[in-house]
């Protein structure tokens, strides 16, 4: 790559090494198993991300407690069987010198009714009717500390399988994000108020995790910086207080959702949003950012505006190899793709269904 993507990038405190800078996206595809068992479509597509260049993998949203389901295909990382399909996956990626990371998520206030057979849990409770027809369920003092034990086990099973560590999905108004917004978030325990009260549960877990896997293995958390689409209540200076504590609390990364990473801040005109992030971090924390990269320049001007590691999502999507062929200086495939294209990546009809929602992805 004639890109700064190339540089080797080394997370300090675990001393682990990733190859280049550029990250395969968390990516939900759709195509696990019943019950949540990844299954051998994911594992061909993730082979060819490996195989495709990328220096670390973060495999999709993954499953950490019943009741926090969004995707009747969603992965699990709830028991052993689940464990050794993502010991495929970390033997796979080690194949290609990549890392291999996966995102531990809970839907919240997200989680559809209708794949847990109960109303979504959350912070606070919300009355039933509108976006959320069976309302929404206030988390008691006990069922949050059995999630921050459930987020825990993910990753000490995600450790067994021989992963290289865990993103902590806190962004896209999934439950950690519901804790963190003060809108969604009404508490007046010790889980809700301040915000270091509101990042207490994010900052409970990494210590859990801590205190059962060496210190090499990687802990990310991903963040939305501000509001967005129907989501109410998330503010970026919020959002950098959050970071600094999560900083403090023995975080390896910290991994900005930004939609579209060259946009300017909503609440601050005028200023490059990622500019704002990275200057208010101010190198204490390593930085990825995800949104809108479409090929290795514009990896190589998020570098140039603070970030250090460059997540490729939709781009991903048609072109697993999308690290070589930049490398080589040949074209991508420009979204929106095939479907017999998307086929031939290993995905599955399943997939093809679940990418048909999403705008400007599929012809
Ligand atoms: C099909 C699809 C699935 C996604 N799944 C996840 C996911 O599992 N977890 C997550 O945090 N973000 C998910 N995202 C968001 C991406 O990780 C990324 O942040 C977003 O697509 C913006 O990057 P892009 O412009 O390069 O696509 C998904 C996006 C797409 C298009």
């Amino acid at each position: 790559m004639q890109s700064s993507l190339s540089q080797p990038w080394l997370f300090p405190d675990a001393g682990i090494r990733a190859k280049n800078r550029a990250v395969l996206a968390p990516l939900t595809h759709n195509m696990s198993l019943e019950g949540g068992l990844v299954s051998d479509n994911e594992l061909i597509w993730l082979e060819k991300a490996a195989a495709g260049g990328f220096g670390t993998l973060i495999a999709a949203a993954t499953l950490v407690a019943d009741g926090g389901r969004c995707w009747p295909g969603q992965p699990a990382l709830l028991n052993e069987q689940h464990q050794a399909r993502f010991a495929e996956f970390a033997r796979i990626a080690a194949g290609h010198g990549a890392l291999a990371l996966v995102q531990l998520h809970h839907g919240g206030v997200r989680a559809i009714p209708g794949l847990n057979g109960r109303s979504p849990v959350g912070p606070s409770a919300i009355p039933a009717g509108g976006r959320y027809p069976l309302g929404v369920e206030a988390l008691t003092d006990e069922g949050i500390e059995a999630m921050i034990a459930a987020f825990a086990d993910a990753a000490v099973r995600a450790y067994g399988a021989g992963l290289h560590g865990v993103e902590l999905h806190a962004a896209h108004h999934f439950l950690l994000c519901n804790f963190l917004n003060p809108e969604v978030n009404q508490r007046s325990d010790k889980w809700g108020g301040s915000a270091a009260n509101r990042a207490r549960i994010l900052l409970e877990i990494i210590g859990a995790i801590r205190a059962r896997v060496p210190r090499s293995f990687l802990i990310g958390v991903r963040l939305s910086p501000e509001s967005y689409a129907n989501v109410q209540g998330i503010k970026l200076m919020n959002q950098l207080e959050i970071t600094r504590l999560l900083a403090a609390g023995g975080l390896d990364y910290v991994h900005f959702s930004m939609g579209d990473s060259f946009k300017q801040a909503d609440e601050f005109v005028g200023e490059s949003l990622l500019a704002l992030i990275a200057s208010q971090l101010g190198g204490k924390l390593p930085l990825m950012v995800a949104g809108k990269v479409q090929n290795a320049r514009d990896g190589d001007a998020l570098l140039g505006l603070g970030a250090d590691l460059v997540a490729v999502g939709s781009a991903a999507i048609g072109n697993p190899d999308w690290v070589k062929r930049q490398s080589a200086g040949q074209q991508l495939i420009p979204a929106p793709f095939s479907e017999q294209w998307l086929l031939e990546q290993g995905f599955n009809e399943r997939a093809l269904d679940y990418f048909r929602t999403v705008p400007g992805l599929l012809l």
